[in-house]
């Protein structure tokens, strides 16, 4: 459709439409300097006091997680918790998931109690699960029990983390923050919890969870004052990232890569200790999103980029967060509407699928993004391109990403991730598609008809147009 508008574009002068071109050539195999990649790097964050009700309660929470899982070949990791974690304590009597009360449906419990079925829940997830528990009520001893039965219970269970985002533990009056709190006295609290919860659970721990930026709180400040015994039990560092602005600057190339890079000294020193660095809970912007941001196609164009961005950058994974339902901009699908970001998602999951490393082509300097997936054996299987100019009615113009060195003989097909605008929203009728498809409202099922379009290799090179605030994935 796009290309076309282009070829009409042409013979209108005062058309600010634009068309660039940019080349790459793609590698033969995969370069040492590579990002190994997770088996799936993109996941869910369910905000801890709602899992049980998206879990049973939301038709298309499953099935939302189906797609995803058949897009990787491997089952979609999530983590539970978020601010309501450090709210929340456990009752080994409680003989239901949750309980709270709330003034209204649209709001966050200030306390809840969680019992053993709860775990149950999560155990029957068939991913992999980051569990969060309360470090903020300094109950250890609530903790280090609810984490033991977690483990007996959660045959999925990957990780535990104490505390999400502990920097605001002194305004939200939380009691283990009484007195001097700071990233220093965070350090030694979490190095002490690190002992006695992985005494319990093993070396799972999933250290930091901090919001504020890296170095004054993240893995570098707690890698230079805990001590050996504490960080054997760290299994993975992991950094909160909610970017934020206007649709336009939030899904920009070169603020998605300044943004990642900004974790560049946080991911070495982690990985340097032998530990995992994660986005433990990511989106577009905090407090559940931003209205007039969250919700729309230029969001889930951010999604798929800083997915794979940050796993070209050694960031093992990305789990983008999903708070109260019905009160949530920025999820990716709820009871009643789907929400565009969940396509950004699909997007980055097929270009990642079975894939073993990744690299980043451009240097991250305009508005387009390319990225080469290798396959187990090396070789180069799919290139992720992104058009990231800010499109929002009008004619459309379009990038040409030129792909040289290509093995592939005669053609490659390309599937494309479109809709009408950066602003559109699948609530107000302007879903995007994914390769001419849709996931449907309330149920997550596929209808239409899946698109691969074919681009001819000339002389080992392919001409792939994209057009601006879309995707495009080649396969090879
Ligand atoms: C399920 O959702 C309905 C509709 O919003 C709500 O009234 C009900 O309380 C929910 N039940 C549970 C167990 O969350
Ligand atoms: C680390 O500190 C803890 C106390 O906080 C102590 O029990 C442990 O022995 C220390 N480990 C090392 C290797 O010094």
């Amino acid at each position: 459709m796009s290309r076309f508008a282009l070829l009409v574009l042409f013979l209108i002068p005062a058309s600010p439409a634009t068309a660039s071109t940019s080349t790459y050539t793609i590698l033969s195999a995969s370069p040492s300097n590579a990002a190994r990649l997770d088996p799936a790097p993109v996941g869910i964050s369910y905000e801890f006091f709602t899992f049980p009700s998206y879990r049973t309660n939301v038709s298309a929470t499953a099935q939302c997680e189906l797609h995803l899982r058949d897009a990787y070949g491997a089952p979609m990791p999530i983590r539970i918790g978020g601010t309501t974690q450090d709210r929340a304590d456990y009752d080994s009597t409680f003989s239901g998931y949750v309980t709270y009360s709330v003034s209204s449906d649209k709001d966050a419990p200030k306390t809840l109690k969680f019992g053993p079925k709860f775990f149950e829940a999560a155990g029957q997830y068939e991913g992999s699960v980051v569990l969060g528990l309360n470090r903020g009520h300094a109950n250890l001893a609530n903790t280090v029990e609810a984490a033991r039965k977690a483990r007996s219970v959660m045959k999925n269970l990957v990780g535990v983390e104490m505390g999400n985002e502990p920097e605001y533990f002194k305004s939200d009056g939380q009691p283990i923050a009484k007195g001097t709190w700071n990233s220093a006295t965070d350090a030694a609290s979490q190095a002490n919890w690190q002992i006695e919860v992985g005494g319990a659970v093993g070396n799972i721990i999933q250290a930091s969870n901090s919001l504020q930026s890296p170095p004054a709180w993240g893995a570098e400040q707690l890698l230079s004052v805990q001590n050996s015994t504490a960080l054997g039990y760290v299994k993975t560092f992991s950094h909160h990232n909610y970017p934020g602005g206007s649709i336009q600057s939030l899904m920009d190339h070169r603020n998605v890569v300044k943004n990642v890079a900004g974790f560049k000294t946080d991911v070495e020193k982690a990985r340097k200790a032998g530990k995992e660095y994660v986005f433990g809970e990511t989106n577009s912007a905090t407090g559940g999103g931003a209205a007039s941001v969250s919700p729309s196609f230029g969001a889930a164009l951010w999604v798929a980029s800083v997915s794979l961005r940050a796993t070209s950058s050694s960031i093992s994974r990305l789990y983008f967060h999903h708070g109260t339902i019905g009160a949530c901009q920025y999820c990716w699908f709820g009871r009643y509407s789907m929400g565009a970001p969940y396509y950004g998602a699909i997007f980055a999951a097929s270009a990642f699928g079975g894939g073993s490393s990744i690299i980043a082509l451009d240097k991250g300097t305009d508005a387009f993004a390319a990225y080469v997936v290798f396959g187990s054996e090396g070789n180069p299987v799919r290139v992720a391109l992104v058009n990231t100019e800010y499109f929002t009615g009008g004619p459309r113009g379009s990038h040409t990403f030129v792909l040289e060195g290509l093995k592939s003989v005669g053609s490659v097909e390309v599937k494309r991730l479109t809709a009408p605008s950066a602003t559109s929203r699948v609530d107000q009728g302007g879903s995007p598609t994914w390769g001419g498809q849709k996931f449907e409202d309330g149920t997550c099922k596929i209808a239409g008809t899946e698109v691969k379009e074919s681009v001819k290799i000339g002389a080992g090179a392919a001409s792939v147009s994209v057009g601006a605030s879309e995707a495009a994935l080649v396969y090879l």
